[in-house]
């Protein structure tokens, strides 16, 4: 497979970084048991992994700006290009030792995201695509599965956790879904997640509360695979609204039409405030 010059530039820096990610994962899994367990050391494997896709994309392109997890938003001489990065999809993972953990790039071009990569170092998968390109995983074109029916569907999920999220909704949309597909799994890495979607491993996924550098590069992945990403409303996908919801044709429209379901349910539940002497 021939690459473009761009999407060679992203791939070499996701595998650049991704290298340094993997030696940081081998210490890390001897850290569990340590009393002082392995967080600050993530951090620091994070803080490692930007710093090397900073320098190497700002060192191919020295004019285009970033939005990172790490960096925050970072101004460029050429207001059309930014890079949009997470350098560690699945910090939770990488810190419990589970090898499912990604570095991800999106280039926005006039903020439409036009190329994404993400990797993942543990398995060796990378996933790259560009705007009317097609979807590849490795050398291999991938494409979004083809199953129609949701009781057959595989679908993947992000929970809400400590801190983050509605918890409560999600319990309604969970309880909805769990009902009406063959399963679902919640994988921990966003990027991943839409990558599965795109490689034909899940037949769909939603999350809400997500960033920027979550879902850019995912996005392009899965459209190029032939699939259909939205929010969760069915709304035209915006990659700061922080919410997805994506599949092949019928599932994107059965997940969203049952998502509608379940949020209304949860609406539903939730009391009306008294009307008041005034009313
Ligand atoms: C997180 C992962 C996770 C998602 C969270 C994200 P991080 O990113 O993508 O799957 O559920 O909302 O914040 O913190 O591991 O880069
Ligand atoms: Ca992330
Ligand atoms: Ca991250």
């Amino acid at each position: 497979m021939a690459r473009s010059p761009l999407l060679n530039v992203m791939t070499q820096t996701a595998m650049k970084a991704g290298r340094s990610l993997t030696r940081d994962f081998g210490e890390v899994q001897n850290l569990q048991v340590s009393m002082k367990g392995p967080a600050d050391f993530v951090s620091n494997a994070d803080r490692k992994a930007e710093e090397i896709v900073f320098q190497e994309l700002s060192r191919v392109r020295p004019d285009w700006g970033f939005l990172m997890e790490e960096r925050g938003a970072i101004e460029g001489k050429d207001s059309q290009h930014r890079w949009i990065v997470d350098p560690l999809d699945g910090t939770t993972n990488f810190l419990h030792g589970i090898p499912m953990f990604a570095v991800s790039i999106a280039l926005e071009r006039d903020g439409e995201i036009v190329a994404g990569v993400v990797f993942n170092p543990a398995s060796d998968e990378l996933y790259s695509a560009e705007k009317g390109g097609g979807a590849f995983l490795n050398d291999r074109r991938i494409r979004v599965a083809a199953r129609q029916k949701l009781p057959e569907a595989l679908i993947g999920a992000g929970a809400p956790f400590l801190g983050k999220g509605d918890h409560a909704r999600f319990l309604y949309e969970m309880r909805h879904m769990m009902a009406e597909t063959a399963g679902i799994r919640r994988m921990g890495a966003a990027s991943l997640d839409l990558a599965y979607v795109a490689a034909g491993r899940f037949d769909g996924f939603w999350e809400r509360g997500l960033s920027p550098w979550d879902v850019a590069a995912g996005a392009i992945l899965i459209r190029e695979a032939g699939g259909f990403v939205t929010g969760i409303d069915g709304a035209k996908f915006d990659h700061v609204s922080g919410e997805v919801a994506c599949g092949n044709e019928y599932m994107h429209k059965a997940l969203i039409a049952q998502l509608k379901i379940a949020d209304t349910a949860y609406s539903a539940r939730i009391p009306k405030p008294a009307p008041t002497d005034a009313a």
